[in-house]
Formats: C-alpha cells, structure tokens, sequence
C-alpha cells in the first residue's frame, strides 16, 4: 500500500518529532492537538529544530520551508480522513488511547493503518478498540526522535503481514532501521533500558554515589551517550513511573518495582527537563 499522508496524534515531545522527521522524508502530515496553545507549542518546536539545522548549515532556509510546508496542524479528528497512516502518540494511558482509536476507526479510511507510539501499553487493546485489528500496530519512535536512528515496529497476535509489511517499508522510507517485536511489555528497547534506569534511580537512594558520578560511570565506562539519571530526565519521570508500572504489573518481575524515589519526586512534578527540573535543573 502507498502512503501519501500521514497522521499524527499529539505535538508534545514525540508528536512533534515524529511529524518532523515524517515532513523531512517527503509526507504530507496531519498533527492534532488537543487545543490550538498546545499546538502552537509543538508546530513553534518543529520549527525552531528546523532553523537550528538551517543555522548548522544542515540543511537549507529552503529545505526547512518545503518541510514546513508540508505539515498542517488541526485540533479536529476529522482532518485525518484522508490519512492512510495515522501515529498516535498522545498521552501514556490505555483509556485514552483505546477512545483514540475508536475515533480514528470512524474517520480514517478503510485501508488506513493506526499504529500508536506507545512505549510498552498492549497495543492489542487499542486493536480491540477499533473494526480493524488486523491494520493496528505499534510503531516505536525513541527521543528525539529527528536524530534517533531506531524504529520498533510491534506486531500483535492480530497484526496482518501486509500491514508488517508496509509498516517496514515505511520506517525505512523515513530513514529508520526497523526491528520488529511482538506485543509484550515494553517490546525490546524498554525491556532491557527500565532496569538500568530503575537501579540508577535506586543507586542514588541507597548514597552508592552522587547523580554525577553515576551518570559520568555509564557514560565513560560503558560508553553511553548520556548517563541513566540524564536519559531518565529526558524520557520523562512520569513516562518511566508509568513504563514500570506497566512492566510490574504485567511480568511480575521485581526488577520492575519502581523506587520509592521515582514515586516522590513524580509526585512533586519533578518530572524531568520538560519541567526544569528532575534528577538535575535545566533552564
Ligand atoms: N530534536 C532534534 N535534534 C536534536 C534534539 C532534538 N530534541 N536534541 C539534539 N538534537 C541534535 C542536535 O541538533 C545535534 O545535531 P547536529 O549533530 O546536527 O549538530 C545532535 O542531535 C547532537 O546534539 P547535541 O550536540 O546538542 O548533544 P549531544 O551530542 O549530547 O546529543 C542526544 C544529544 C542526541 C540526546 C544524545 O545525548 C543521545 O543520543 N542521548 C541518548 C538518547 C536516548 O537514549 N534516547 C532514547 C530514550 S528511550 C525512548 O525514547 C523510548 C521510550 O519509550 C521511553
């Protein structure tokens, strides 16, 4: 199947990455938001990453205008009735995304695939959602999305091979590598981060070392771009409390247990650098 446009859900962080990169390979791109402010955040941070490149000499004014060109912003379900893809990357919650979509379900056309970026809900749920389960999978962006080089496409048990197939197809239109997962919590990537991440979080607790130290260890000495405090405030506390939460409630492993910690410091809004502040302070 030929993809023309493209359907994102959510301009937030990953919405607004995926629109770009998807803008940036040649796709006509739909973005919704839930209010006309939010969506200005997020066209303004397209935006302002594409005028980043054009100052690095990446790419050209024109490059960045013809992209910009390509994305129409809504806050109407409606203006994706001529999508045949639709990403979904709006809140990390599987009620809200199994009404997604069920509305998606009504408006796109028939041959249109829902995929959702979730980052380790059942995917299968949100098939249930919708008259076509066997055109709904996950399709895995990782932050940011514009520079990460990796696309997880989940398959569920009710995933059809066409939709695997053209969903490969895409990925690699889009200049992603794709690995393929089942449907199981947390796919590949978050199954093996979270526990990093998660004995990080309990290192500090526990005074094994301060926050520098732990992330300059991982850094230096396992040769990561970033450190497991760092990556934590970049994925989002919330979004790692709710992937553990999930990962827990489903294997039952305690390596899954979230840390006293995260739960505080989620609680206190200290949610990371989209808040200024997390395990460190951002401007
Ligand atoms: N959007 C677009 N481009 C961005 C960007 C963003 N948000 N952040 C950085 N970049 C670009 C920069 O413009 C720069 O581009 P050039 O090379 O053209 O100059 C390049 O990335 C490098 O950026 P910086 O020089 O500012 O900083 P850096 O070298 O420290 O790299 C980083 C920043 C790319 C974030 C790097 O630290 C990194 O790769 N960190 C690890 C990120 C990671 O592991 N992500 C996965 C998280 S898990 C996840 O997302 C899954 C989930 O479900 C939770």
């Amino acid at each position: 199947m030929k993809i023309n446009r493209v359907g994102i859900v959510g301009c937030g962080t990953m919405g607004s990455g995926i629109t770009q990169v998807c803008a940036q390979s040649g796709y006509s791109v739909t973005v919704s938001e839930v209010s006309e402010d939010l969506l200005k955040k997020g066209l303004a941070a397209i935006n302002s990453n594409l005028s980043r490149a054009v100052e690095k000499q990446r790419i050209t004014a024109a490059d960045r205008d013809v992209t910009l060109a390509r994305i129409r912003g809504t806050t109407s379900f409606n203006d994706f009735k001529d999508c045949d893809l639709v990403i979904e990357a709006a809140i990390e919650q599987l009620e809200p995304k199994n009404k997604i979509f069920a509305e998606l379900d009504k408006i796109c056309p028939r041959h249109a695939i829902l995929a959702s970026n979730t980052s380790g809900l059942p995917i299968i749920d949100m098939a249930m959602a919708t008259g076509r389960p066997e055109k709904v999978l996950g399709l895995h962006f990782f932050n940011p999305a514009p520079v990460m080089k990796l696309l997880e496409v989940v398959r569920t048990i009710a995933t059809s091979d066409e939709t695997l197939a053209t969903a490969r197809e895409f990925g690699q239109s889009i200049g992603k590598t794709v690995v393929i997962a089942r449907d199981t919590p947390g796919f590949i990537v978050n199954r093996l981060m979270l526990p990093e991440l998660l004995n990080a979080v309990r290192m500090l607790e526990a005074g094994v070392a301060t926050r520098e130290d732990i992330d300059n260890a991982v850094v230096l000495g396992l040769n990561h771009p970033m450190g497991p405090l760092a990556l934590a405030d970049l994925v989002g506390l919330d979004v790692v409390l709710s992937l553990a939460q999930t990962l827990y409630n489903d294997l039952k492993d305690p390596q899954f247990t979230p840390p006293v910690l995260l739960l505080r410091m989620v609680s206190a809004g200290w949610l990371g650098r989209k808040k200024g502040k997390g395990f460190y302070e951002y401007k």
